[in-house]
């Protein structure tokens, strides 16, 4: 990958001159079956262009109150673009974080002078503090349909795109047909070291490419950040259903330890889950101190909340290591 950056043509990409960016953007909108696709420095950017581009300050975004949209993106949605944003649960739904059309129909209020304009709905495939899960097919197809006849526009957060498609084994257009933009990140599961795409029809990709000049996130000779891309595309692609046996792999030694009190039969991609026992947090602490305890053991790992801590396996890690990391958390 260093080589392929180091050796790829750049120009210029705020004045479209780049060469590798455009093959990646193009490559890009091609596997997603939509007419363009914008490279930027991250997901978060690709997420909150795709809100720019899709919503005027004073609209509401639908979205669940754990997608990273609303977590993790520093308020962007309200800061930058204006909005507000309101929760659809996931009551009936069969996993985290996955919403039916019925709890999206219950969160849409009707227009009315009070109420701010219901604009856009977020989707998060995989959902990450879903445990990484993915959207059933059929779901996917029968919210996001119900959004659109709503009059919204639908916007997906694949930063794990790549994982969902690998679980599910389908393409990425099956994935991305019932959305208008999707965001997918190179830096995850890709492997890349930066760099995130938006993919959505030409004039939303458009209106998006005027406002990331506007943030800050036109890059010049990006060309040597997008070579990492179209790399990855060709060489990590196929293998993340490695990562995904070895984050099962992982539950299942994990679930057996005293340590941990969690269904490893959830694990549905490359994210662990793992709850810590109520008995781990009395002897030791809670997740945070956990995080700590497993970095000084060598393991990093995120503590996602007070009793729950996040592993990851990625393609830097190979079945031995996994062995070792499981022998050292099962010896703290
Ligand atoms: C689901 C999801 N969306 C978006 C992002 C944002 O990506 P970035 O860190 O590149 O801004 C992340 C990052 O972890 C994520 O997990």
């Amino acid at each position: 990958m260093r080589k392929a950056m180091a050796n790829t043509e750049v120009g210029d990409d705020v004045m479209r001159t780049d060469p590798t960016v455009i093959a990646l953007e193009e490559r890009t909108a091609g596997l997603f079956g939509k007419q363009a696709a914008l490279f930027v420095p991250s997901g978060t950017m690709a997420n909150l262009l795709a809100i720019l581009a899709q919503t005027s300050a004073g609209d509401e975004i639908l979205t669940h109150s754990e997608s990273h949209i609303f977590y993790y993106e520093g308020g962007g949605y309200a800061a930058v673009a204006g909005c507000s944003i309101k929760f659809v649960d996931d009551a009936d739904s069969p996993k985290p974080g996955i919403m039916t059309a019925a709890s999206l129909g219950k969160a849409i209020r009707p227009s009315d002078v009070h109420f701010p304009t219901p604009k856009l709905f977020t989707i998060e495939n995989t959902h990450n503090r879903g445990g990484g899960v993915v959207w059933p097919m059929d779901v996917l197809k029968e919210t996001c349909t119900f959004a659109k006849e709503a009059g919204l526009c639908v916007h997906t957060d694949g930063a794990r795109i790549w994982n969902a498609a690998c679980a599910l084994g389908v393409d990425l257009q099956s994935l991305a047909a019932h959305t208008d933009t999707i965001s997918a990140c190179l830096s995850k599961g890709l492997g890349c070291p930066v760099g995130s795409l938006l993919i959505g029809d030409q004039e939303t990709i458009d209106i998006a490419r005027h406002k990331r000049k506007m943030l800050g996130g036109g890059m010049r000779q990006a060309g040597v950040l997008a070579a990492a891309g179209l790399y990855a595309l060709d060489h990590h692609l196929d293998r993340l259903g490695e990562d995904h046996a070895r984050a099962t792999k992982t539950a299942s030694a994990l679930a057996e330890m005293p340590m941990f009190d969690f269904d490893p039969a959830k694990v549905e991609t490359n994210l662990v889950y793992a709850k810590l026992s109520e008995q781990a947090v009395e002897a030791v602490g809670d997740a945070f101190v956990w995080q700590d305890k497993l970095e000084a053991a060598g393991i990093l790992c995120y503590a996602e909340s007070v009793d729950t801590i996040r592993f990851v396996t990625h393609l830097d890690l190979d079945d031995a290591m996994i062995e070792e990391a499981i022998g050292r958390i099962g010896s703290l």
